[in-house]
């Protein structure tokens, strides 16, 4: 693979681009087969989500819907603030749909289970979760996850999506970031 700027600042690649595109694959292929009798709504977790849903949407190959909410948690940082805000929010109803709420990252599992409880309320007629990763180890709030792509362990990981201060989000893969580059900032 051609070496890119931003792979200096990568210690290691957890999930290259080709098992990611193999992963994305599988679940789209697995939603599919779950969903043959009902259209999902899919629903994505801005930012991180972008890459990810984006590659999901075209390996499914049935009738369904996008649509997005903003929300925010850690603001720039790489600690939970434990506040999530709801920065842009869905622009139809969900009653009576089959949702489908698609994050990158569960993590603490904080932003995962205020999602769940809100659009819960909302009345829709199912509701699930698809992630990309599964930071099982980090969790201090339990999130059912239906569909996870791969289960990530304690490191600060970047890249297809996830950020660090709002950079590496156009990674083509998964790695873990170098301690220096944020003890160095
Ligand atoms: C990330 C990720 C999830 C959340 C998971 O979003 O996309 O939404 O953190 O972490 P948690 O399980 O500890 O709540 P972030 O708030 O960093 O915003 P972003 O998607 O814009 O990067």
């Amino acid at each position: 693979m051609e070496k890119r700027a931003l792979d200096g600042d990568i210690k290691k690649v957890l999930y290259s681009e080709e098992a990611i595109r193999a992963k994305v694959k599988e679940i789209g292929a697995e939603i599919c087969r779950d969903y043959r009798n009902r259209k999902v709504l899919m629903v994505g977790i801005l930012n991180g989500c972008f890459p990810f849903i984006a590659d999901l949407v075209r390996a499914i190959d049935a009738p369904i819907e996008v649509d997005f909410m903003s929300v925010s948690s850690y603001g720039g940082g790489m600690q939970s603030s434990g506040v999530v805000r709801i920065l842009k929010d869905l622009n139809k109803t969900i009653v009576g749909r089959h949702v489908l709420l698609v994050e990158d990252i569960i993590d603490t599992g904080l932003t995962g289970r205020y999602l769940l409880e809100n659009l819960q309320t909302r009345h829709p007629a199912s509701l699930e979760v698809c992630s990309l990763l599964d930071k099982r180890d980090a969790r201090a709030e339990e999130v059912p996850i239906r569909y996870v792509g791969f289960d990530c362990p304690l490191e600060f990981v970047v890249g297809y999506g996830l950020d660090y201060d709002g950079l590496y989000r156009n990674l083509p893969y998964i790695g873990v970031l170098k301690e220096e580059v944020y003890t160095h900032r």
